[in-house]
């Protein structure tokens, strides 16, 4: 009995100890935790360990290996293996408790905390701010509308149509057009799907057939439509993708930028006038900086997406992150990113990439198609029948105009004698000298 006295008064004068050592070291406040001596559990963590713990301070980066070393045991087993319970489960929801013989990369994982974050993001911050990002470019293309109006051909209709794009132009336009739309349809409706797509079928079910009972119409509907809609969506990516390197091969000279984009840009295109335009080739400032944002993203839109299709298969997040803690490192802005993913990591960043891309993306496109659409006259005929009408042209893409005159590509109107369009009744705006292209 009074042996058993002596133990644990022992026992608790070391525990008084360990706390008292805890303070002391807490209180000097060194950034460097004191060494743990863990010879007694092997490896695993001490009470001191865990008293750190709780009183929030640092622990030693060791701490609680508990004998394991990349996930092989170098220490005695103890009854409960080389860990406690709660050291276990520490490190397993950290994804690196145990190793595995199979193939998947993903068996060793028990328990993936970043999961949890990310479905959290999945399923309310990004559907959140797209929601909030495709009200605002709607608000704002309605307010220019308002505002501005419709850019209108000052000069009026010529008689004169001349050529903007050849058919193949055209057709990789409308090839990337139809497959973005679909892509975008079908990406937006699996974004929303679950949170707002069954409740909105619902609703409409239960107004269209209010006896009918079917509590999981909603579900039956959105499973089905989901089956569909990613077996299109995989599967018009692949049109996308084509369609990018098409308009990338032959636009690619046209979109070098020059110092007359700069100058378009810095009038902003002559839009918030309402007389003339700054000078322009084939293609304008503001064309440049759409092609190239379609290419840039577009491309890592579709690296993202195939790396959606092949679970596992690249690790470009990890690599991405090296390269930008290096220029980060570089310029003394220290980012930090953790460069060891997992593959689930991997995926994780590849899904919320791919959206965030994709939803950019589509604010974009929707401001493009209002401009060639209902926001400009005369525009939307340069995809549609190549044709655009030489008032336009003048107006909009002057020193393009120019060099097709000195080409003598502008044909002439019916009757007239004169290969120089210049001097063609076409109502063409006054224009000052524009400079050669
Ligand atoms: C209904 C949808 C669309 C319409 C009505 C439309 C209309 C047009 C028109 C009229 C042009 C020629 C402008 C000019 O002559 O200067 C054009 C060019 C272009 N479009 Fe589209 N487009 C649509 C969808 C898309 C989509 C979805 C993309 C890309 C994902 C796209 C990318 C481009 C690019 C890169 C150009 C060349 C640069 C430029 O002219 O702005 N278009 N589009």
């Amino acid at each position: 009995m009074k042996t058993v006295f002596l133990k644990l008064f022992a026992l608790t004068l070391a525990a008084l100890l360990f706390v008292a050592s805890g303070n002391t070291s807490h209180a000097q406040s060194s950034d460097e935790p004191a060494a743990v001596d863990r010879s007694v559990t092997g490896g695993a963590q001490t009470l001191e360990d865990i008293l750190r713990r709780q009183r929030g301070e640092n622990v030693p980066l060791d701490a609680g290996t508990g004998g394991v070393e990349n996930g092989s045991l170098t220490g005695p087993l103890a009854t409960q293996g080389g860990f406690s319970d709660s050291e276990l489960w520490r490190r397993a929801r950290q994804g690196q408790a145990f190793s595995s013989s199979s193939q998947d990369p993903n068996a060793a994982i028990l328990v993936q905390d970043e999961g949890a974050k990310w479905l959290e993001t999945r399923q309310s911050t990004i559907p959140t701010y797209t929601l909030y990002a495709l009200l605002a470019i709607l608000a704002l293309l309605t307010l220019f509308l308002l505002i501005r109006g419709r850019i209108r051909i000052m000069s009026g209709w010529s008689s004169i149509k001349i050529e903007r794009f050849s058919f193949i132009e055209r057709f990789g336009h409308w090839l990337l057009a139809t497959s973005f739309i679909v892509l975008a349809i079908t990406g937006l409706s699996l974004l929303f799907g679950r949170e707002y797509l069954i409740p909105a079928i619902d609703w409409v079910h239960a107004k269209m057939s209010p006896n009918a009972i079917e509590p999981n119409y909603g579900k039956e509907v959105w499973a089905w439509f989901a089956g569909v809609g990613k077996w299109v969506h995989d599967n018009v990516a692949w049109a996308f993708m084509l369609s990018l390197v098409m308009i990338f091969i032959m636009w690619f000279f046209r979109n070098i930028p020059t110092w007359t984009d700069v100058k378009w840009i810095a009038q902003f295109g002559g839009m918030l006038r309402q007389h003339g335009h700054p000078h322009a080739r084939k293609f304008n400032g503001g064309q440049k900086i759409l092609f190239w944002l379609v290419i840039i993203l577009g491309g890592s839109l579709s690296a993202s997406g195939l790396a959606l299709l092949q679970p596992y298969e690249y690790t470009m997040f990890a690599s991405t992150f090296e390269k930008l803690n290096a220029a980060g490192d570089a310029v003394g802005y220290p980012l930090a990113l953790n460069t060891s993913l997992t593959p689930i990591q991997e995926m994780q960043y590849a899904q919320q990439w791919h959206t965030i891309i994709a939803v950019t993306m589509i604010v974009i496109i929707i401001a493009h198609i209002y401009i060639g659409s209902v926001g400009m006259q005369g525009a939307f005929s340069a995809m549609g029948s190549g044709k655009v009408d030489l008032n336009w042209a003048r107006e909009h893409h002057d020193m393009w105009v120019a060099k097709l005159e000195k080409k003598g590509k502008i044909p002439r109107p019916a009757g007239a004698s004169n290969p120089s369009t210049r001097s063609m009744p076409l109502r063409a705006p006054k224009k000052p000298t524009v400079p050669a292209e």
